[in-house]
């Protein structure tokens, strides 16, 4: 049918830079054209062999093949706060504080539709995730993109939000440790960051998708911030530190009449998740801490080897703390981060995203995910010569 007009709203988007990266990829398969992907923290790990066991004599329960209940099942909900108090030392109600998700990013873009009207304001970081921006065009919101910038090691600068926006912004978010940029948050910035959005009424969406994904220091939750629980939803994901990007399993949790808000809108939206998929995602929390032991230990060696490989090479500004990825200041020579990406497609056969897909602050910088085993790391670095 001719004419079919998108609507403003989408029309505003911008492309989603890991689908825009993916056509290139499926491009060069059709071509035949052998690649390296460093571009997607789409980890190249197998899923515990426990969870998939479950998720196999799960799926033959007859009541898991039907709807699922959308604020989740009780054992998931419970397995959560298990895990959740072994791990932060924070204690949450399974009946009002946690619902689970269908991928930390299906609830992190929901959730301005229950708290933020069109016109006002969203605070995102810049370089950032960039579901963020998504979030709030659909919500009709004006994105305000906070700079996260190497000399602030990655932290946004609360001082520098002037007082308007401060007044008119309903949500922030947030994301340490932080993807692109590696860095984590000490507990002194985030004690300032929930005493600025209680201050000026803000809601705290905390994306804490990588918090397992650490090599020295362990990343906080949100929740353990005294005053935190009155403003702040957590958003946490099964993708990462299980490898199971493919299952669509996550939670939020936190404030409870938050959480309340979001199930408003999922259970207008969605209906539940695959029961099988719940009891897969209870068994990696209860039963699968050594296997993120071991996952921990081949990213830092496969974090090592690709930052000294870098280091020989000459690049000087590498950032690589924690998460999965190495986000590395670009050469002089490239004029843009796209120019840099460009040329590594087109002449190294290497797909890494360019810092400018996270926002104008990524500019100047290129991300590589250390989601390929180690040789193919080397390689990566023999081409980069
Ligand atoms: C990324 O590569 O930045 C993310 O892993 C993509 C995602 O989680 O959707």
């Amino acid at each position: 049918m001719n004419g079919i007009q998108l609507s403003n709203r989408l029309s505003n988007f911008p492309p989603y830079l890991f689908a825009e990266i993916d056509k290139k990829k499926s491009e060069l398969r059709a071509k035949k054209i052998k690649f390296i992907d460093v571009s997607i923290g789409d980890p190249d790990i197998a899923t515990p062999d426990g969870v998939i066991e479950t998720l196999y004599k799960a799926s033959k329960i007859k009541s898991n093949q039907k709807y699922a209940l959308d604020q989740g099942s009780l054992k998931f909900r419970t397995a959560i706060k298990k895990w959740f108090k072994k791990r932060f030392d924070v204690s949450l109600c399974e009946r009002s504080q946690i619902l689970p998700l269908i991928g930390s990013k299906e609830g992190l873009i929901h959730f301005p539709l229950a708290y933020v009207n069109p016109g006002e304001t969203i605070l995102i970081p810049s370089p950032g995730y960039p579901g963020y921006r998504g979030a709030a065009l659909f919500a009709g919101a004006k994105p305000y993109e906070m700079p996260l910038l190497a000399e602030n090691k990655f932290l946004a600068d609360l001082d520098k939000i002037p007082l308007s926006v401060r007044n008119r912004a309903r949500m922030m978010y947030l994301n340490y440790p932080n993807n692109p940029t590696t860095a984590l948050a000490p507990k002194k910035y985030l004690t300032e960051v929930v005493k600025f959005c209680r201050k000026y009424g803000i809601i705290l969406a905390y994306d804490n998708a990588y918090s397992e994904i650490y090599f020295e220091e362990k990343p906080l939750s949100i929740l353990e911030i005294p005053g935190a629980e009155e403003i702040a939803l957590e958003f946490h994901s099964l993708s990462k530190t299980f490898c199971m990007t493919g299952f669509r399993v996550g939670w939020a949790c936190g404030n409870p009449g938050l959480t309340a808000g979001l199930l408003k809108v999922k259970s207008n939206v969605d209906s539940g998740i695959f029961g099988a998929i719940q009891e897969a995602g209870a068994n990696a929390l209860s039963s699968q801490s050594a296997y993120v032991g071991k996952l921990r230990k081949t990213l830092k060696t496969r974090r090592d080897v690709f930052v000294s490989g870098l280091k020989e090479l000459g690049f000087d500004e590498i950032y690589a703390g924690s998460t999965f990825y190495v986000w590395v200041r670009i050469p002089e020579r490239f004029g843009s981060s796209i120019d840099m990406a460009e040329y590594l497609l087109m002449k190294k056969r290497i797909v890494a995203t360019p810092g400018l897909g996270f926002g104008k602050h990524g500019e100047g910088f290129i991300r590589f995910a250390m989601t390929v085993d180690i040789d193919v790391l080397k390689k990566a670095l023999k081409l980069l010569k």
